[in-house]
C-alpha cells in the first residue's frame, strides 16, 4: 500500500503541522507573551543575517517539495524513488511550516507579508485536509467493497467491487448488496468531487505564493 493513501500517515502530517503553526496562530490571536521566544533567541532570529538564513531555508525546502511533482510529471533523472515521490512530497511540503515559524519569529507580518504567509499556510493545510479526507473516504469506500485497504482511486474500488459482485452472481442477490453497491457509488462521487477541487486549490495557492515569494525577496533587497 502506498504511504501517502495511509490515513494515519496523513493525520500525523496534518497533526504536526497544527502544532507547528499553533505558535504563529497564537501570536497572531494577542497570546505572544505566553508562547514569546526567549527575548535574546528572538532578537538573534530578527537580525537580518538570520532572517535571510531562515527565509531562503524555507524557499529551498519548498523548492524541494516542488521538484517532487516534477518527479511525479517527467522522467527525469531526480534522485527519489518513483514509487515514494508523493509522500516524500507530503513531508518536505510540511517541513517548511518549522523554517517559515523560525523566519518570522511568530509574527503575522503585515501586507504582502502577510498575504504571502497565508497563501502558503492555506497551500499546506489545504493540501494536509484534502489529502486526510481522501484517503478517509477510500478506507471507507475499501471497506464497504471488501477490497484491498490503500486502492489508489474511488474508481478502482468501484471497479473491483463490480467484478467481485459479478464474480459472485448469488451474492450480488443477497439483501443489503445493493444498498452497499449505492453506497459505493455516492462515496465515489464525494471522492470524485473533492479531487477535482482540492489539487486545484492547493496548485492555485502555491503559484499565488510564489509569485509573493518573488516580490518578497525583491522588496527585502531593494525596499530594505
Ligand atoms: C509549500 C509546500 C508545497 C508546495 C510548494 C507544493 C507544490 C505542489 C505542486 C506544484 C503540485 C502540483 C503537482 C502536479 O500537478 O504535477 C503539488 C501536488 C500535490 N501536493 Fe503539494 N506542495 C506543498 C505542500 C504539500 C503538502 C504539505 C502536502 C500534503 C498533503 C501536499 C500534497 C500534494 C499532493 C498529494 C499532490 C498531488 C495532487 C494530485 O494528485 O493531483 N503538498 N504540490
Ligand atoms: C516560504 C517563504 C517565505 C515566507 C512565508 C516568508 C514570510 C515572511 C513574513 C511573514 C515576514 C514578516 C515577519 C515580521 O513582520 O516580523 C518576513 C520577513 C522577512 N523575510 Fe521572508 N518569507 C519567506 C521567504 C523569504 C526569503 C527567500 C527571503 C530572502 C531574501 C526572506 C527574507 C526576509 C527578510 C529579510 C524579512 C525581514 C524584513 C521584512 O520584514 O520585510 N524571506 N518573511
Amino acid at each position: 500500500m502506498k504511504w501517502e493513501t495511509r490515513l494515519h500517515f496523513s493525520a500525523a502530517l496534518l497533526a504536526t503541522a497544527t502544532l507547528a503553526v499553533l505558535p504563529l496562530l497564537g501570536s497572531a490571536l494577542g497570546l505572544a507573551r505566553l508562547l514569546a521566544l526567549p527575548a535574546s533567541l528572538a532578537g538573534w532570529l530578527a537580525s537580518r543575517t538570520v532572517e535571510l538564513v531562515t527565509g531562503y531555508a524555507a524557499l529551498v525546502l519548498v523548492a524541494a517539495a516542488m521538484s517532487l511533482s516534477l518527479r511525479l510529471r517527467t522522467r527525469m533523472p531526480l534522485p527519489y524513488p518513483r514509487g515514494s515521490a508523493r509522500a516524500i512530497h507530503m513531508v518536505l511540503g510540511t517541513l517548511p511550516l518549522a523554517a517559515v515559524y523560525l523566519h518570522t519569529c511568530g509574527n503575522w507580518g503585515v501586507h504582502l507579508n502577510r498575504a504571502l504567509l497565508n497563501c502558503f499556510l492555506l497551500a499546506v493545510f489545504v493540501a494536509l485536509t484534502g489529502k486526510l479526507a481522501e484517503n478517509g473516504l477510500l478506507r471507507r469506500l475499501a471497506a464497504l467493497a471488501c477490497t484491498a485497504r490503500g486502492e489508489r482511486s474511488a474508481a478502482t474500488v468501484a471497479a473491483a467491487l463490480a467484478a467481485k459482485l459479478a464474480a459472485q452472481a448469488p451474492l450480488s442477490a443477497a439483501p443489503g448488496v445493493a444498498a452497499r453497491r449505492v453506497e459505493v457509488q455516492r462515496l465515489a462521487g464525494l471522492e470524485r468531487q473533492l479531487r477535482a477541487v482540492w489539487p486545484r486549490l492547493h496548485l492555485l495557492l502555491v503559484a499565488a505564493m510564489l509569485v509573493l515569494v518573488a516580490f518578497h525577496v525583491l522588496g527585502v533587497y531593494f525596499y530594505p
